[in-house]
């Protein structure tokens, strides 16, 4: 066979593709690779060791024991119990520019594999892999894993773990010789789902390092796994986590695993996650109208629907400036509480005897848009729905699963209950004037059967299926994806909605860290960041507005709060604030994102910075009381080192609690260099404990 090869090049990353006695072998992915490079192959090869094969071997990406390989395959399956072991070989390889698509046979165990490599403009590469059944007989699959190699320097990890209310808490150890396998078995991603996994160096760090990030396309089970041979061979893989049986192939049929989106980084966390922005930023789909401000009325309502008191909410939502009002759980067919109605998506004339449409023509009327709360993929035991079809939950044989908030899961691989739930929703959107859905998933999926056989698979792919097809037949249509706060936030469902529910946490001192590292895959106009109420529902917590609304500024903002509650003072700062949003929403969504490495472990400094560095805004966020009298430094990175810019602290929503005889001058406007903004920069105000102020950094 002819030499076959291909390098994929950005400016940021390279990967280095090559058939290598008929595996299919990535040589590198990380740091750029220039030049004429004929001699990678001989510099790759290694030694003969003691107590080892005499011959190197190239497992390549399909990681197959025939190969000499002794680590987990890439795929795992069986044909009745032969076909169990594979050697797949190179029978098609193309390449153009950044994408190489490659065509692997065993025609022994009678499958076929096809993978193609993406590598964009901003470093990010996608991965998507097709298994076909070429034999006669049925192939059950177990698994397919995407992996990619790391080299040694990736010394530890970087994932996240979380439960509800507090999603996506970074944790991060070493690299040791095994598997490390990191699962989601909800049934959603989950708030426990690792929205990334992060290869990384010991030093890196916000602003510098190398990092290697893979995360997985996918809302169902998924699990990510780093593995270190005793060879010294590591890498870095994804997958579906299919449940036994899910995935049983005829006879020339497909089985499309889910994609990978993997970026290398030189320039720590933060390269990673403008890369993933900048990809998100430049999809199709990814949302262009300015983000409006919402007002969501759960925790104003909960299930509290009364047109007068919406009337009253919506009165001081036009004085404040608030484009968009959802109207939450509750609305629908004896939906009282959470215990009934889930099923039945038709309005419920005891709350509504008039329908929604006054309600909402009463909302238009004011140049306020309406959205709308469903949550089609759950039944209540006390619904009209399961009283009709107790059959079309996901179940096993006779048992029920158990309640998690006095539901169940509908099985919507039953295409007369996924019709249900599009008729009805459909009906509902078609019968008013509703721009956007809230779309809940309040539960978790176990025992999730369809008609005797895992369902898991299925049921993730009927909600993207459903998903397009009401955006299809409403055009415009914007969709929330919510579950019970952040529990489905991944990049499969991004392409079919607008917008995350970051999390039920309002509480703005536990948002900062939630937000902090959502935003590490996610751009921030994808991330809905609501003012809470002055004592958080949740923690109890209370904070200054001012904290509050800093906090709720770095993403797509909005109001979760009852405002009819507010005092004069308080809506004419959320007015401020508002206005402060809409001015500079444009620059928020769409400039870099910067996560400074403060030394402090009191604070946070972070911030956006224009795509042209004319204006940066930033927040300084003293989360817990300083140790020293003063705060560490504010220094600046990412400007442009030559130029000069005007410095001062801004205020959208008042004054932060200060803790001080009087503040630092620079606050009231001072002009620096961007070098001397990075090197030196600016003392830190002493502010009192959960506690924030927005920095505005204007180029001269
Ligand atoms: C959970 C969501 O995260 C909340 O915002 C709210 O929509 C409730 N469900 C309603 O039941």
């Amino acid at each position: 066979m002819t030499k076959q090869s291909a390098i994929l090049s950005a400016p940021t990353s390279s990967l280095l593709i090559e058939v290598v006695n008929g595996a299919l072998v990535i040589r590198h992915w990380g740091a750029p690779v220039l030049g004429e490079n004929h001699d990678i192959a001989t510099a790759s090869r290694t030694s003969i060791a003691n107590s080892s094969w005499d011959e190197p071997q190239f497992p390549g990406l399909m990681r197959e024991s025939a190969r000499g390989f002794l680590g987990r395959p890439a795929l795992s399956g069986h044909r009745n119990g032969s076909a169990w072991s594979t050697k797949f070989e190179v029978t098609d390889f193309h390449h153009q520019v950044n994408h190489c698509a490659i065509t692997l046979r065993d025609f022994h165990a009678q499958l076929e594999v096809s993978i193609t490599f993406d590598l964009d403009t901003f470093g990010v590469l996608t991965q998507k892999a097709t298994l076909k059944n070429i034999g006669d007989s049925d192939y059950v699959v177990n698994e397919f894993i995407h992996w990619l190699p790391l080299p040694q320097e990736a010394t530890q990890t970087l994932d996240f773990a979380g439960r509800w209310s507090n999603e996506r808490q970074p944790q991060r150890r070493d690299i040791q010789t095994g598997t490390w396998v990191r699962e989601s078995r909800e049934g959603r991603s989950g708030h426990n789902f690792s929205i990334a996994d992060i290869a990384l160096t010991a030093q890196t760090s916000f602003q510098s390092g190398s990092a290697w990030a893979t995360s997985i396309a996918w809302s169902g089970n998924s699990h990510y796994l780093v593995e270190r041979g005793f060879d010294g061979q590591q890498s870095i893989g994804a997958g579906e986590l299919l449940l036994p049986g899910e995935v049983v192939l005829a006879s020339q049929e497909t089985y499309e695993a889910p994609t990978l989106i993997a970026v290398y980084s030189s320039q720590g966390l933060d390269g990673i996650s403008s890369a993933f922005h900048s990809h998100l930023r430049a999809r199709d789909s990814h949302p262009k109208r300015p983000r409006p401000l919402t007002l969501n009325m759960w925790e104003a309502l909960y299930f509290d629907h009364d047109e007068n008191k919406i009337k009253a909410l919506v009165d001081v939502a036009v004085q404040v400036g608030v484009e968009r009002v959802v109207l939450d759980d509750g609305w629908f067919h004896s939906r009282r509480n959470d215990r009934a109605g889930l099923g039945d998506w038709v309005i419920d004339p005891a709350v509504w005897p008039q329908g929604l449409t006054p309600i909402i023509e009463y909302i238009n009327s004011k140049g306020i848009e309406f959205g709308l709360w469903f949550e089609g993929e759950m039944v209540n035991p006390d619904s009209d729905l399961y009283r009709a079809h107790p059959e079309w939950i996901l179940h096993e044989g006779d048992r029920i699963p158990p309640l998690w908030r006095h539901q169940l899961v509908l099985d919507l691989g039953h295409e007369s209950a996924y019709n249900h739930v599009l008729e009805q929703t459909s009906a509902v959107l078609s019968a008013h004037n509703i721009v956007y859905i809230k779309w809940d998933h309040n539960r978790t999926l176990v025992d999730a059967g369809h008609l005797g056989h895992a369902g898991v698979r299925r049921q993730t792919q009927a909600i993207y299926r459903l998903f397009a097809e009401l955006k299809k037949r409403h055009p415009g249509l914007e969709i929330e994806s919510c579950a019970s706060g952040g529990a489905r936030i991944d990049l499969g469902v991004i392409d079919y909605v607008d917008r995350f529910w970051t999390s039920d946490n309002n509480d703005a001192l536990e948002r900062q860290t939630i937000q902090r590292w959502t935003s590490q895959v996610i751009p921030p106009e994808l991330l809905g960041t609501h003012i809470g109420p002055t004592h958080g529902h949740q923690t109890g917590r209370t904070l200054e507005l001012s904290m509050r609304a800093v906090t709720a500024l770095f993403g797509h903002a909005g109001i979760e709060w009852n405002i009819t509650e507010a005092t004069p003072d308080e809506r004419k700062h959320l007015a401020t604030w508002a206005a402060y949003y809409k001015e500079n929403r444009a620059l928020l969504h769409s400039g870099k994102s910067i996560r400074v490495d403060y030394p402090d472990e009191h604070g946070y400094l972070y911030g956006v910075i224009a795509k042209d560095t004319k204006k940066s805004i930033f927040a300084y966020v003293q989360l817990t009381p300083t140790g020293a009298i003063h705060p560490a430094g504010l220094k600046f990175p990412g400007l442009d080192a030559s130029a000069t810019y005007s410095v001062k602290a801004v205020y959208p929503a008042g004054k932060p609690r200060f803790m001080l005889i009087s503040p630092p001058e620079w606050m009231q406007g001072i002009t620096m260099s961007g070098s001397a903004l990075a090197t030196i920069g600016l003392t830190a105000p002493i502010l009192a404990p959960a506690n924030a102020f927005v920095i505005e950094i204007i180029k001269l």
